[in-house]
C-alpha cells in the first residue's frame, strides 16, 4: 500500500513538473488611451513598425472590447469581473479617493503564481492605493515598477500635486530626466534576462503610460513628424514610437533569451483614443469615456511563434475586457471558474473557431445612467453615450455638430453593428422588439450590480506623506 502511494506520489510530481515546465511564459501588454486609427495596421500614417509586424504575423483583433476609461478596464481584466460587479463602473479612481478594485476579488497574477508562475509588472496600476493591500505586490506581482495613480508627467513622476512612482513599496527615483518609457523598458529587459525562462514560466503585465496625456516624448520622435501640422497629433504619434521602440526591444531580448518556442503575447488598449489628447478613432464613433464604439472597441492582437494554429489573419470574434482573465489563465494550463463574467476565449484564439460569447455589457453605471448591452449584431444604448458623441476625422476639428440630436439623448438607441459598425443609423424605431429584449437583459444584468464607489476626496492626504502618494489612509 506504501509503496503504491509512493509511487503515485512520484508520478504525480512528475505530470506536475512537466505541466510546469511546459506553461508558456505570457506577456500582456496594455496601452493607455490608443485609439483605434492610431496603430500601424489601421492607419498607415501611424509609425508603429514592430506592433505593426507582429499584429499582422499574429491574430489581428477586430471585435475587441474595453469599458470606456481606465480603471474600470484593468479592473475588468485583473479580475474577470465587469465594472458593474467591482463597485469600478462610475469614472476613474482619483487621487485622493478611498477607492479600489475590492481585495475578495482574485486577481489574474495571483492566480499564475498558484501554477508557478513569476509575476512582475511595470506601469499604470490605476485600481487603487489608499491601503496596502490594494498595491500591486499585494494582489499577486513578485515585482513592479511605476505608478499608482493616472496621468502622470513622463519625466517627473508627478501625478496632480504629488509625487507617484515605485519599485515595489519603496519610492523609486530613476534618472534626472529620463522617459518613463525608457525607465520600463530597462527594467523589462532586467526581468527578462535575470528570469531562467527554461526553469519557471514568466508572467508580465506591461501597462505602458504611453500614449496617454500629458502629450510628452522626446524630441527625436517627435521629429519622426515634423510634417504633422496639429501639435498634439505629432507629439502623439512620436509616442506611438517610443512604445513600439520598446517593444522591439522586448521581442528582441524574448528572442534572444530563449523564451521564444513557449512563449504568447497579447497585445491591447485599454480604451478608445482621447480626441483632444491627441488620440483618434476614425471611422468609428465617439470618444475614450463613452459607450461608442469608438470609446471602446479597441485595437489589439494575439502573438505566438508557436502557440497559435491560425495565424496571419484579422479575427473578428466578440471578445470583452472581463475574458483575458480566463483567456490567459486557460492558455497556463489553469482551470477557470465558471461565476466569473469573463469567458475563455483561448480556443477561439488558438484555433481560429468561434467567440465563446454572444453578448457583453458595455456598462452599467448607475450615477450617470448610462449603459449599453450587445447582443450578437445589436447594441443599445440608454441615457446619452457620454461626452463627444460624433465621429472625428484626424484633421478634423472638434466640435459639437448640432445635427445629432444623440448627445442629451434619454431614449434608447439601438444600432445593427454589422451593417452599421460605425453607428450612424438608430434602428429603434424600426425595431421595438429587439428593444425591449435588450432592455430585459439589461434589467436582468442590473440587478447583480454593486453600487458604484463614489467616495469623496480626502483632502491633506499628501500632507502626511511628504508630497509622495503612499498608501495607509482607508
Ligand atoms: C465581493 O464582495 C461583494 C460585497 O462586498 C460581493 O457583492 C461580491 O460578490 C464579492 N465577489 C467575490 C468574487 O467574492
Ligand atoms: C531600444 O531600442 C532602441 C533602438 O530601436 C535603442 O535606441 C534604445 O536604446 C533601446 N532601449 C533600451 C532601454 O534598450
Ligand atoms: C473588421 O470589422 C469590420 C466591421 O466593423 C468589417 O467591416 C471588416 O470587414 C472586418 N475586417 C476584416 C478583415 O474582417
Amino acid at each position: 500500500m506504501e509503496s503504491v502511494l509512493y509511487k503515485l506520489v512520484i508520478l504525480l510530481s512528475y505530470v506536475v513538473y512537466i505541466r510546469a515546465a511546459s506553461r508558456p511564459h505570457i506577456i500582456f501588454m496594455v496601452s493607455d488611451d490608443l485609439g483605434w486609427n492610431d496603430v500601424g495596421w489601421h492607419n498607415s500614417h501611424i509609425g508603429s513598425y514592430y506592433l505593426t509586424k507582429f499584429a499582422r504575423e499574429g491574430v489581428t483583433l477586430n471585435s475587441s472590447y474595453m469599458q470606456p476609461i481606465c480603471s474600470p478596464s484593468r479592473g475588468s481584466f485583473l479580475s474577470g469581473y465587469y465594472p458593474f460587479h467591482t463597485g469600478l463602473q462610475h469614472g476613474i479612481i482619483s487621487d485622493s479617493q478611498p477607492k479600489y478594485l475590492p481585495s475578495n476579488f482574485t486577481l489574474l497574477p495571483e492566480k499564475l503564481k498558484e501554477l508557478g508562475y513569476a509575476t512582475h509588472m511595470v506601469g499604470k496600476w490605476h485600481l487603487g492605493f489608499c491601503d496596502w493591500q490594494y498595491t500591486p505586490n499585494h494582489r499577486g506581482f513578485d515585482s513592479f515598477m511605476g505608478y499608482y495613480s493616472g496621468a502622470e508627467d513622463y519625466y517627473t513622476h508627478q501625478s496632480g500635486r504629488g509625487y507617484d512612482f515605485r519599485f515595489n513599496d519603496d519610492i523609486h527615483h530613476a534618472p534626472a530626466g529620463e522617459y518613463s518609457t525608457e525607465t520600463y523598458t530597462k527594467r523589462l529587459m532586467d526581468i527578462i534576462h535575470q528570469h531562467d525562462p527554461q526553469n519557471q514560466p514568466l508572467f508580465l503585465y506591461v501597462a505602458y503610460q504611453n500614449v496617454h496625456s500629458p502629450l510628452q516624448v522626446p524630441q527625436h520622435y517627435e521629429d519622426l513628424h515634423s510634417h504633422i501640422p496639429n501639435a498634439n497629433r505629432r507629439s502623439f504619434t512620436g509616442m506611438v514610437n517610443a512604445m513600439d521602440d520598446s517593444f522591439g526591444n522586448i521581442t528582441a531580448a524574448l528572442k534572444a533569451g530563449g523564451y521564444w518556442d513557449n512563449l504568447l503575447i497579447i497585445f491591447t488598449s485599454d480604451n478608445g483614443g482621447a480626441i483632444t489628447e491627441g488620440g483618434n478613432n476614425w471611422p468609428l464613433r465617439g470618444n475614450k469615456g463613452t459607450l461608442w464604439e469608438g470609446g471602446t472597441r479597441v485595437p489589439g492582437f494575439v502573438y505566438s511563434p508557436t502557440l497559435l494554429a491560425k495565424t496571419g489573419y484579422t479575427n473578428s470574434e466578440m471578445i470583452h475586457a472581463v475574458d483575458w482573465f480566463p483567456t490567459i489563465l486557460t492558455a497556463a494550463g489553469g482551470i477557470t471558474d465558471h461565476h466569473m463574467d469573463g469567458i475563455s476565449q483561448w480556443d477561439m484564439l488558438q484555433h481560429g473557431t468561434h467567440s465563446a460569447r454572444t453578448e457583453f455589457v458595455y456598462n452599467i453605471d448607475d450615477i450617470s445612467g448610462n449603459a449599453a448591452i450587445r447582443v450578437g449584431d445589436y447594441k443599445l444604448i440608454t441615457g446619452n453615450g457620454g461626452v463627444r458623441n460624433d465621429w472625428y476625422p484626424v484633421n478634423g476639428h472638434i466640435h459639437h455638430h448640432h445635427h445629432t440630436t444623440t448627445s442629451g439623448s434619454t431614449s434608447p438607441q439601438l444600432f445593427n453593428l454589422r451593417d452599421d459598425p460605425t453607428e450612424h443609423h438608430d434602428i429603434s424605431s424600426q425595431h421595438p422588439d429587439i428593444v425591449s429584449n435588450l432592455e430585459a437583459k439589461l434589467a436582468n444584468y442590473r440587478k447583480t450590480q454593486m453600487t458604484a464607489q463614489n467616495p469623496d476626496q480626502i483632502q491633506h492626504i499628501l500632507h502626511q506623506y511628504n508630497n509622495v502618494w503612499t498608501p495607509g489612509w482607508c
